[in-house]
């Protein structure tokens, strides 16, 4: 790369010392600064290159609001910048503190400010699906030319099925899966605005391109290609936030009402902080345990799909009274279903008589279970029939049930829940 810019300016940044000293002595054209990147812009004049294998760091949720303030006093300029990248109407993004986001949204800002450049990272690969991303894919789509997904996978966090069944491993040996990212900044101020100016769409296309298999072949692979060897899979049109993947999906399905809509209320299930001081076996150990506890308010909930246990909603961080005291009325029905989670979570709904944990249908992190009951407080029903064509809530409960059941409906579009909540077709079609 030095050689193919013999006039640029060449800047890097570096935390520790030692790595700082051994990368001025290693690339004496490059003006190395011994600093935290994160704490300053640096503003320069386009078109800019920023490249870099940044820190990946995700913290788990009880050090997370520490660590929040912490970054928020340390780096105000890139915690102020982070909020372009939080998805609307979207309470969990928790998952936007990982470090490697930072640094995408620092380079971003670089590119923008500079009137163009591209930028080229090493990321952990969770943004390019995860829902909590929305808002930066969004972001990113809006304000760059064209965008150059390859997802080289390897997570063992969210364990993916490779097309020929075989092994994946990670390129760095670590347990999210990995991604290469390429911006596109084609020198104007605002990318995607002159392209919707001269009538094109006002969305940057997104190419990506996957790897699979040991890490040899993936690392032996990127030694011998580019951006021009690479297949690429063209993605257009859409909406910003949708995944930077291919997703097999009916073409009719963006339009068709998602279980959030048809619901009225709904919410994740309970989070207890601590299972084994919430949950018991039989309502005696729970009040033997928890004497201080009005009897009245312990009840059985619905912990794993075939597993009931006594709680109290004081027990839980989290309890989610509002819904899931519509469950703990007597003849109370609903439904639990995911939101995202890997393709590996095979129960993805169930039909429920009671309150649930968020872990119903799964362990696995991003793979939460939500509730949506049938009826509301007042008795009338959190159900509307009317846009899947049908007035009668019941029917339509029946219906949405039989429907997220129906291998073919689930070969159709079973992929593209792996994104969002189940879309549900009317029932004419
Ligand atoms: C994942 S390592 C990559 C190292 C090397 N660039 C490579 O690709 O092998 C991340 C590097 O970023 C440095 N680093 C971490 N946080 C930093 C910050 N806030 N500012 C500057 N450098 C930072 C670390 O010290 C480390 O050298």
């Amino acid at each position: 790369m030095l050689d193919r810019a013999p006039a640029a300016r060449l800047l890097a940044y570096e935390i520790l010392p030692e790595v700082a000293r051994l990368a001025a002595g290693t690339l004496p054209r490059v003006d190395v600064q011994l600093a935290d990147a994160l704490a300053t812009l640096p503003e320069l004049e386009g078109p800019v290159v920023v490249v870099g294998n940044p820190p990946w760091r995700g913290h788990p949720a009880p050090r997370l609001e520490a660590r929040e303030l912490a970054y928020a006093a340390a780096y105000p300029g890139i915690e102020a910048l982070m909020r372009d990248y939080a998805p609307s109407g979207e309470r969990n993004w928790k998952w936007l503190s990982d470090d490697c986001l930072r640094f995408l949204r620092w380079s971003h800002e670089i590119v923008r400010r500079a009137g163009g450049g591209v930028v080229g990272l090493v990321l952990n690969h969770a943004w390019i699906r995860g829902l909590a991303h929305a808002g930066l894919r969004a972001r990113l789509r809006a304000e760059f030319d064209a965008i150059y997904v390859l997802d080289l996978h390897g997570s063992r966090l969210r364990p993916e099925i490779p097309p020929d069944g075989g092994r994946d491993e990670n390129v760095f040996g670590v347990r999210p899966g990995t991604a290469v990212l390429l911006l596109v900044q084609g020198g104007r101020p605002d990318g995607a605005r002159a392209r919707a100016a001269a009538g094109h769409g006002a969305l940057a296309d997104v190419y990506h391109a996957d790897r699979w298999g040991d890490r040899a072949a993936k690392l032996a692979w990127l030694g011998a290609n580019d951006v021009s060897t690479t297949t690429w899979t063209r993605l257009s049109g859409g909406s910003g936030t949708d995944p930077c993947c291919p997703v097999l999906k009916d073409p009719r399905y963006d339009q068709w009402p998602g279980l959030g809509e048809l619901f009225g209320q709904w919410s994740i299930g309970m989070v207890s902080g601590h299972d084994a001081r919430s949950y018991f076996l039989s309502r005696r150990e729970l009040l033997a345990r928890h004497c201080d506890l009005d009897p009245e308010s312990v009840f059985e909930a619905l912990y794993r799909p075939d597993e009931l246990r006594w709680t109290a909603f004081d027990l839980h961080v989290r309890p989610r009274r509002k819904v899931m005291r519509l469950l703990r009325a007597p003849g109370a029905r609903g439904l639990a279903a995911l939101r995202q989670g890997g393709p590996e979570v095979r129960l993805r709904f169930l039909e429920i008589d009671r309150p649930i944990d968020n872990c119903l249908l799964s362990t696995q992190s991003t793979a939460r279970a939500y509730a949506f009951p049938l009826l509301r407080e007042d008795g009338g029903t959190n159900l509307d029939p009317g846009p899947l064509g049908l007035v009668n809530a019941e029917e339509a409960f029946a219906y949405v049930l039989e429907t997220l059941g129906d291998p073919a409906y689930q070969r159709r579009c079973g992929q593209a829940q792996l994104y969002g909540f189940a879309r549900i077709p009317p029932a004419c079609t």
